[in-house]
């Protein structure tokens, strides 16, 4: 059965804490990854109504398949694996991204989460979208080794979106979402 969002909320702290719960019972009972962050992607979407909703996943690169594991040691930028993009909704996206570059892989790198106020000034900024304006990206880390699964980006219209409000809500998605893994 389908279903659907209930929003009532007019601020965004009361609408995140409307959405997080109903997200929550979204993915209970269903354990495909895929299908579980493509609703995700749907909800956060729609709820938030931002430009760009999605996920990038950490997957090793095609001239490398077997250095996954790789990532889980000291130097992850050598295990040659790349962010390639996920479950999404909004404009057509790049499809893969290298460990630190852009905004996805610095956060990958520093396993933090950043919020870019103005994309036009952080250096190496990918812009999949010219209408991208202000971007948080939010790793998403394995509960049992913190290494980097993916990362959820959102990317906005406007100039400086994006606050600790947003930054302490989606933390705690993708804490929940790194147990669906
Ligand atoms: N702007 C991102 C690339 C992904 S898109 O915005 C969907 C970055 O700099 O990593």
């Amino acid at each position: 059965m389908a279903e659907q969002l209930i929003l009532t909320a007019e601020t965004k702290e009361e609408r995140y804490a409307e959405l997080l719960p109903q997200i929550t019972a979204l993915l209970e009972g269903e354990s495909d990854l895929i299908a579980n962050l493509a609703n995700v992607a749907a909800a956060l979407h729609e709820a938030l109504g931002h430009l760009w909703t999605g996920f990038y996943l950490v997957k090793p690169s095609p001239e490398n398949p077997n250095t996954l594991s790789d990532i889980t040691q000291q130097c992850p930028e050598r295990a040659a694996a790349q962010l390639v993009l996920g479950p999404f909704q909004g404009p057509l996206a790049c499809t893969r991204i290298h460990y630190g570059r852009g905004v996805c892989g610095t956060a990958w790198a520093r396993r933090q989460t950043l919020i870019v106020p103005d994309v036009e000034r952080f250096p190496g900024h990918i812009a999949c979208s010219s209408a991208s304006r202000s971007e948080i990206v939010v790793p998403i880390l394995s509960p049992t080794d913190r290494r980097v699964l993916g990362v959820l980006d959102i990317d906005s219209a406007h100039l400086n979106t994006f606050d600790e409000t947003d930054r302490t809500y989606l933390e705690q998605l993708a804490t929940h979402l790194a147990t669906c893994w």
